[in-house]
C-alpha cells in the first residue's frame, strides 16, 4: 500500500511471494484512477458498546484507550465508519438492542408510541465519543422491524414486513409506519446532536436465525426503498440510503436486478440508494457488484476461531492479521469496494469475532486490528485508488511470502513527489510501527519488505 499525501492509495495486486525473492520494481501509475474511498470501520451493536463503557470492568482510563485505538487517527486506527444497530427489541435484557417503539401503537395508522433513552444500547454515547475523535460516518442499520410490524409477529426468525409484495397481515400494511419509524430514529439522533449519515433497513435477509432478522428479496427491498426514500425527501432529511447487507457478496449480487427494475415513475430503487452493501460470510467480496453505486463490505469476521490476538501469520488461519490484510486488499482491488467494515471492534469475547478483546480491565488489540489500522490510518475518506504495476507479479506490498522482498518503487514523475518515504510495518513482530525514513531520488526509492508483513509506505510531500 502506498499513500501519497493521503489523497491517493495504491494497492498492489495481492499474491504470495515466491520463496526466492529477486529485486522487484513497482511503478505507481497516478493516471489510472479507480474508486474513491469512504474508509474502514466496525460495529458495537448488540450491546458491545456497553463492553467498552465498562460492562465487564474496563476502567475509565482503558475506556479512553480503546476508544482512541478505534477512532483516533493520531493514537490508533482512525476508523471512519461506525455501524450502529437500530434495535427492534421490546426489552434490553441479555444483549438485545431496544427499539424506539417497543410496543405496537395498536395499528399502522395509529399515532406512534416513540420513546428515546439517549442511550440506544450504548451506541448513542459511543457515537458521541467516536465523533469527538473525528469519525465522519455513522451507519445506522436495522436488523429487523419490530415484531408487531411483521408477518411472524416476532423480531426474530425472519418473517416479512406486513404489506410488502406477497405478504399481508391481519393488522394491516406497516410499510409506511416502518419508514416513519426509521426516520424518527434518525431524528432522535439529530435532535440529540449526532447526525446519522447512512441508513439501512435490512441485515442478512437470506438468514432465518434466532436473533433479530427480516426476510426480503430484491423486489421487496426495492419496494420499501422507494417508500423510505420518498419519506426522507418529504421530511427534507439528507442521508445516504443503503441496501441490503446480504449474508454474502454473491447473495447481494443476486438482489441487484430487483433493485434496478424501473417503475412507472421512471425510477428504480437503485436511484434512491447511495451505497450497495454486502457481507463476506457465505461468499467473499472478490468481484465488483453489478451496480454504478459505490459499494461497502459492511460485515465480516472469523466467527468461530478461538481468540488469536498475537498471530500476524502462522498458517493462513481465518483469524490471522495477514488473512485480514489480504481480505482488505482483495475487497478494494478485485471487488471495487469503497468501505470495509469488520464486525465487532472491541468486546469481551472468547472468539475472533472482535478485533480488540476486553477481558476485565485488559485491552488486547489483535493483529487483525493492526492490519485494518494500517489501511485506515492512511487511506482516508475521498482518497482515490490509483494503479500500480509490478515487474514481479508474485510480489505485493503485503508480503505473504517467507522471504524478505527487495523493491524499487517508482512514484512517477510529478512535481509533487516526496523527498522521503516512511514504511509502517505490521507483522508478527510489529504493531503498525514506523521504520526509518527512506530517501527518494529521481522519483523512486528502494525498500526491503520483510517476510509475512504488511507495509504502508507513507510520503511526506516536499
Ligand atoms: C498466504 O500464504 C498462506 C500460506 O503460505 C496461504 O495459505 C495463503 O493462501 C496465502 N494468501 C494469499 C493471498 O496468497
Ligand atoms: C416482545 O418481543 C418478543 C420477541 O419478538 C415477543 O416474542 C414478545 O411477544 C414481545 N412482547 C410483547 C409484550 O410484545
Ligand atoms: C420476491 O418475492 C415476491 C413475493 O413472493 C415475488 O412476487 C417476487 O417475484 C420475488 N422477486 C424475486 C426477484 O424473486
Ligand atoms: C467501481 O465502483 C465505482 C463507484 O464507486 C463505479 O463507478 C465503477 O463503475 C466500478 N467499477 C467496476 C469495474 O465495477
Ligand atoms: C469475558 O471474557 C472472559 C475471558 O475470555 C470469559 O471467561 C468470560 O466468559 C467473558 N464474559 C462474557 C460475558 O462474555
Ligand atoms: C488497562 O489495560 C492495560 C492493557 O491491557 C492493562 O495493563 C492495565 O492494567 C489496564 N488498567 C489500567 C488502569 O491501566
Amino acid at each position: 500500500m502506498l499513500v501519497k499525501k493521503a489523497a491517493v492509495v495504491s494497492l498492489i495486486p495481492a499474491a504470495s511471494l515466491a520463496a526466492t525473492s529477486s529485486q522487484t520494481e513497482i511503478t505507481i501509475d497516478l493516471q489510472s484512477r479507480y474508486q474513491s474511498v469512504d474508509g474502514f470501520g466496525c460495529s458495537q451493536a448488540f450491546q458491545r458498546a456497553e463492553d467498552i463503557f465498562g460492562k465487564y470492568g474496563l476502567s475509565p482510563k482503558n475506556q479512553s484507550y480503546v476508544l482512541d485505538l478505534m477512532f483516533s487517527r493520531e493514537r490508533g486506527a482512525g476508523f471512519t465508519i461506525l455501524r450502529n444497530g437500530i434495535g427492534s427489541s421490546n426489552t434490553s435484557t441479555s444483549n438485545l438492542m431496544n427499539s424506539i417503539e417497543p410496543f405496537s401503537p395498536g395499528g399502522p395508522s395509529k399515532p406512534p408510541h416513540y420513546t428515546w433513552d439517549f442511550y440506544n444500547s450504548g451506541q448513542f454515547p459511543l457515537s458521541l465519543e467516536a465523533r469527538a475523535r473525528g469519525l465522519p460516518y455513522i451507519y445506522a442499520d436495522a436488523w429487523s422491524a419490530p415484531g408487531y410490524m411483521k408477518t411472524n409477529q416476532d423480531e426474530n426468525w425472519n418473517g416479512y414486513l406486513c404489506g410488502i409484495e406477497g405478504e399481508s397481515c391481519p393488522s394491516g400494511d406497516w410499510r409506511q409506519a416502518y419508514a416513519n419509524y426509521l426516520v424518527q430514529y434518525v431524528k432522535f439522533y439529530a435532535e440529540s446532536g449526532v447526525k446519522v449519515t447512512h441508513l439501512g433497513f435490512l441485515n442478512e435477509p437470506q438468514e432465518v436465525v434466532s436473533y433479530a432478522s427480516m426476510g426480503s428479496n430484491g423486489t421487496q427491498a426495492a419496494e420499501f426503498i422507494k417508500i423510505l426514500g420518498q419519506t426522507l425527501e418529504r421530511e427534507g432529511i439528507d442521508i445516504e440510503l443503503t441496501c441490503c447487507d446480504s449474508v454474502g457478496w454473491k447473495e447481494q449480487e443476486d438482489m441487484i436486478p430487483g433493485l434496478q427494475v424501473i417503475g412507472s415513475d421512471g425510477k428504480s430503487a437503485e436511484d434512491y440508494l447511495s451505497i450497495v452493501t454486502g457481507h463476506g460470510y457465505s461468499s467473499a467480496p472478490t468481484f465488483p457488484l453489478s451496480t454504478k453505486r459505490r459499494t461497502w463490505l459492511t460485515e465480516w469476521t472469523d466467527l468461530s476461531g478461538a481468540y488469536t490476538p498475537y498471530t500476524f501469520f502462522a498458517d493462513g488461519g481465518a483469524g490471522e492479521g495477514m488473512t485480514w490484510a489480504n481480505n482488505v486488499q482483495t475487497a478494494f482491488v478485485n471487488a471495487n469496494v469503497s468501505g470495509f467494515v469488520y464486525w465487532i471492534g472491541a468486546e469481551n469475547s472468547t472468539t475472533n469475532s472482535g478485533m480488540i478483546n476486553l477481558i476485565d480491565d485488559k485491552v488486547i488489540p489483535s493483529k487483525r486490528f493492526w492490519s485494518l489500522a494500517s489501511f485506515s490510518k492512511f487511506v482516508r475518506p475521498n482518497a482515490v485508488r490509483v494503479g500500480a504495476v509490478s515487474t514481479n507479479p508474485s510480489v505485493t506490498v503485503i508480503n505473504n511470502g517467507s522471504s524478505d522482498a527487495s523493491l524499487t518503487i517508482n512514484l512517477g514523475k510529478t512535481n509533487r513527489v516526496a523527498r522521503t518515504v516512511t514504511p509502517w510495518v505490521t507483522s508478527n513482530d510489529y504493531d503498525l510501527e514506523p521504520m526509518s525514513p527512506i530517501n527518494v531520488k529521481g522519483g523512486s526509492f528502494l525498500a526491503t519488505v520483510p517476510s509475512r508483513s504488511l507495509t504502508s509506505f507513507v510520503t511526506e510531500c516536499g
